[in-house]
């Protein structure tokens, strides 16, 4: 069978991680071509896992005639500019979450990504390829719950992180606290409850550090969300999670109740010693959700090969990114914002 040549853009923090899958674990993927602006990243990644091409700019690489696809794993503030370039360039595109930091941009890929029906375009929503995501899926589908009604979110950062996060927000815009944290949580809201949310009226502040009082975002902030059939959002964003990387979801239905990711343990042991009953907790996004990257990838490139389209689409892409504005509007405002409006 034919393999997918892929190109990535972007080996930071994820980016090395969705490189080493396609690199090693995807049997008809080769990656064939690295791009970052930081020219040892390349470097390394081309001589310790024999990548071909190796390119510090993004132009140079999408000119490489070898490729078939580009994985966008750069910062967020280049997707839209990325993700348009690639398409007119007849790639197919895999872009990691948000699509753009302002709907404008959303909604410019949205676009785009319509002027292009017969490239696959994929949106780095992960959690949708989750094992137990996926399960509460089916749950819900088959009737498990009744009708769900009510859907209740933690996105939590770990403590450790806030002082590289706080430095990375000095310099760049990250979108604020709920665009940024619960982007991924208010796709789930839509997946689930099968409805768009309505308005909006958000809280929040710092607590722990009031230096984010000066970058003007929130350290922990709630969302209240009303959605089409009068179905309810909580959302819960933080970034000061003593424990840990704590990623949790309830959906309350007529019949009952699934929770998902309730004590976020890193693995089955259970410490007893003197300071207590102790379970560890997961770290961060790439110890939680290292089965779904890797199933999202696959996904992406068994769409290429079947030549069919990801069941995540860019309008939802674009509705979690309305959503997360109207939450920075209310935040910043004081005011119960109308979804759309
Ligand atoms: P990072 O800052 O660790 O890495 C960014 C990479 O892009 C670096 O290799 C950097 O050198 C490179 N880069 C920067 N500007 C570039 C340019 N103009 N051209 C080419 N390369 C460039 O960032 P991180 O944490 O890996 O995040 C990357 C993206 O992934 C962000 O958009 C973020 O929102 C998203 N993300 C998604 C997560 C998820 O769970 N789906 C989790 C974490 C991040």
């Amino acid at each position: 069978m034919k393999k997918v040549k892929v190109g990535i853009v972007g080996l930071g923090r994820l980016g090395r991680k969705h490189a080493e899958n396609l690199a090693f674990r995807i049997p008809h993927c080769e990656l064939t071509a690295v791009c970052s602006v930081v020219e040892e990243e390349v470097q390394e990644v081309m001589d310790e896992w024999n990548i071909p091409y190796g390119y510090t700019k993004y132009e140079d690489m999408l000119a490489n005639q070898d490729l078939d696809a580009i994985f966008i794993a750069s910062p967020s503030n280049f997707h839209c500019e990325q993700i348009k370039q690639a398409l007119s360039l007849g790639f197919h595109v895999f872009s990691e979450k948000p699509l753009g930091l302002y709907v404008e941009e959303a909604l410019d890929v949205e676009r785009a990504v319509k002027a292009h029906p017969n490239q696959v375009f994929m949106l780095g929503f992960m959690r949708r390829y989750d094992r137990s995501y996926m399960a509460a899926k089916e749950k819900i589908e088959a009737g498990v719950i009744g009708e769900p009604f009510l859907i209740r979110c933690y996105g939590l950062d770990p403590a450790s992180k806030m002082d590289s996060f706080l430095k990375f927000a000095r310099a760049n815009y990250s979108g604020g606290l709920f665009l940024d944290m619960s982007i991924h949580d208010f796709d789930l809201a839509r997946w689930y409850l099968g409805a768009e949310a309505k308005e909006v009226w958000a809280i929040g502040g710092s607590y722990a550090r009031p230096e984010f009082d000066e970058i003007e975002d929130a350290e922990t902030g709630a969302a209240m969300v009303r959605f089409e059939k009068n179905a309810i959002g909580i959302f819960v964003a933080g970034r000061n999670c003593a424990h840990g990387y704590h990623i949790e979801t309830e959906i309350i239905g007529t019949k009952g109740t699934l929770r998902i990711g309730t004590v976020p343990e890193r693995n089955q042991v259970v410490i007893m010693k003197d300071e207590g009953v102790i379970q560890e907790c997961v770290d961060g996004f790439l110890e939680r959700f290292e089965q779904a990257y890797l199933s999202e990838a696959e996904e992406f490139i068994n769409c290429i090969l079947e030549n069919r389209k990801p069941a995540i689409t860019v309008e939802d892409g674009v509705q979690s990114t309305i959503l997360g504005y109207s939450c920075k509007k209310s935040y910043e405002t004081g005011q119960l914002i109308k979804v759309n409006a």
